[in-house]
């Protein structure tokens, strides 16, 4: 079976996106978020839960919203501590409400007694605000996940610590999951932090085998400063339609090919939720975030973003290279509960063993590592089995913890 990995599964996600802008598939565009009602009223309420939308500001202006699911549905207030969930690139904070309440694990977090806090990355449709910057400047798109790391997660920690008075459990999936590993690698949030879970973990993007991908990666890098031009990197927007074209003119790459084989891989998922998905997602990153996640997979690393300059670096950094972020630091008594696919394109198997190398020193009864054989990357929040699959075991480590 042909190996599909790191950025072919952005691409899979923006042709799904191009494919579903071409038939009319979204109404809703990005500039109406004003015109439009908030994910309680959207996702939640309609589902007969309790909700509340919480707006935090980070340290550099931008504006995030939050929502709380205080209660299950049956009513009865919450026995357990909070948990923030904490989507991954291209995705907000519906990735966690795509399935039926009984499959979705906001619903099922708050219908076993968790206090649930949804977070909504920086420029995706519900925080697109900022105190002095519009979406439509590029100053606003002048990051990456570093920033993610440094104000977006601290933010919304430091948020739901001062809300609730307690430490928070925290669940990641995919560039979720990078984001707190970085974060954690600095000893940062840790003390706010009762423990993490961690969704198809991606940290190492090294293990590029599909020429797709490897294409997109050197299109991309190749292209930086037209792309840095684009600044805002809107799946559903003509620059991005134009780079698929191009890849998938190039010899040897078929494209309808790869898209066949993405949607075979994903064990579990129900087809008729798929709509859910495509009238939410994908939804917008920054073009230097797309940047720096392909340094990662052309280097092999997990650095910061690298001017590849060594003026510009030493100007960010006061060092010629970017730091590293090292997962070695990671403290040892951390609880982590770590759960992965062996059908995952993005959080490849092979990287998830380095990964797992470098906490090879982690204290043994803080570390639960889960392989679901026939998982991949969507499956971890959308399959129709994901509460007996991954969210029992979850919730049976918070418990613990
Ligand atoms: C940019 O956004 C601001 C505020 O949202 C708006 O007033 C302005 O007209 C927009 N400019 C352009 C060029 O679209
Ligand atoms: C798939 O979703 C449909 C519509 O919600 C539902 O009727 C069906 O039972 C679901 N199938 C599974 C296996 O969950
Ligand atoms: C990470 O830290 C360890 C020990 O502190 C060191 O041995 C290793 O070389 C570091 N790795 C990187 C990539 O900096």
């Amino acid at each position: 079976m042909a190996k599909i990995s790191a950025s072919s599964l952005l691409l899979i996600l923006l042709f799904v996106s191009a494919a579903a802008s071409r038939t009319k598939i979204y109404s809703i565009n990005n500039e109406d978020v004003h015109a439009t009602d908030g994910i309680c009223k959207t996702m939640v309420e309609k589902q007969g839960y309790a909700c509340q939308e919480h707006l935090v500001t980070t340290q550099d202006g931008y504006i995030l919203s939050m929502q709380r699911i205080p209660k299950g549905q049956s009513g009865e207030v919450p026995d357990k501590p909070p948990v923030l969930l904490q989507h991954g690139l291209l995705m907000d904070g519906i990735t966690w409400m795509l399935n039926p309440p009984d499959q979705s694990l906001a619903f099922i977090l708050a219908d076993n007694g968790f206090d649930v806090w949804l977070a909504n990355t920086r420029g995706t449709r519900y925080s697109r605000g900022h105190t002095t910057l519009s979406p439509n400047k590029s100053a606003y798109w002048d990051w990456s996940w570093d920033q993610l790391v440094a104000y977006d997660l601290s933010a919304t920690f430091q948020y739901v610590s001062d809300q609730t008075g307690q430490k928070l459990h925290y669940v990641g999936h995919s560039l979720g999951t990078l984001i707190a590993l970085a974060a954690f690698s600095q000893e940062k949030l840790v003390n706010m932090l009762r423990s993490a879970a961690l969704l198809s973990p991606i940290a190492y993007l090294n293990q590029m085998s599909s020429l797709l991908a490897r294409t997109a990666v050197d299109i991309f890098l190749a292209e930086d400063l037209y792309w840095l031009g684009v600044y805002e990197f809107d799946p559903r927007g003509e620059a991005v339609a134009k780079l698929l074209e191009a890849i998938c003119n190039k010899p040897g790459i078929d494209c309808t090919d790869l898209m066949t084989s993405f949607t075979g891989q994903n064990c579990c998922l129900n087809s008729s939720n798929s709509d859910v998905f495509l009238e939410h997602e994908p939804q917008s990153t920054a073009t230097k975030n797309m940047i720096h996640i392909a340094q990662m997979v052309r280097n092999g690393n997990i650095a910061m973003f690298d001017y590849d300059d060594k003026d510009k670096n030493m100007e960010h950094y006061g060092q010629p290279t970017p730091p590293a972020y090292n997962m070695t630091n990671i403290p040892n008594d951390l609880p982590l509960f770590l759960s992965y696919g062996g059908k995952d394109m993005l959080s490849d198997v092979n990287d998830v063993q380095v990964l797992l190398d470098s906490l090879k020193d982690h204290d043994g009864d803080k570390l639960v590592v889960q392989f679901r054989e026939d998982y991949a990357h969507a499956d971890f929040v959308m399959a129709v089995n994901a509460k007996q699959a991954v969210y029992d075991p979850l919730m049976a480590f918070f418990k613990l913890q």
